[in-house]
């Protein structure tokens, strides 16, 4: 059976050979957003980019999202503001969750840091509740600390 520790240990060396082999940042968060959609059935894998006072919306893959998230606000400003990793059992019950798309029950937002400060986060949905737990933010944590940002 594969386990999702198994699933992570092969997406780390998928997104390592993706850092590996190219230099541009888009094109490796990119593929990074696509080996993850790949890998697990979430609804929506991505990164949102810091600029100025705000974070934009980078690479990702699922569903239309909103392109422009104040620090501070929603859970991708909150883990920016914070700069530490946010799990989101249910979005509903996160006072300032930003609601994307409808579909989406839990969240997990991990910072991808550079020169020690937070460039961007790596954010991912699920359609289900409670998808996200420590495993997850363990190798997403580790696939942040693979990548290059700016
Ligand atoms: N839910 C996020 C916004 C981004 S979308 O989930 C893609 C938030 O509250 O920051």
């Amino acid at each position: 059976m594969t386990t999702k520790e198994n699933k992570y240990e092969t997406l780390c060396r998928t997104v390592a050979a993706i850092v590996e082999t190219e230099t541009d940042s888009i094109a490796v968060m990119a593929n990074t957003a696509a080996a993850i959609m790949e890998a697990f059935d979430f609804l929506w894998a991505g990164f949102y980019l810091v600029r100025g006072d705000c974070l934009v919306l980078g690479p990702f893959q699922g569903p239309v999202a909103c392109t422009r998230i104040q620090r501070g606000k929603g859970v991708c400003g909150t883990a920016w503001e914070r700069e530490e990793n946010i799990i989101v059992p249910d979005v509903h019950k996160f006072p300032g969750h930003i609601a994307c798309n409808s579909k989406s029950k839990s969240e997990i937002v991990v910072p991808v840091f550079s020169n020690g400060a937070v460039a961007g986060v790596l954010d991912i949905d699920s359609q289900y509740l409670d998808t996200f737990d420590n495993i997850d933010e363990k190798y997403l944590s580790a696939i942040a600390n693979l990548l290059k940002i700016t």
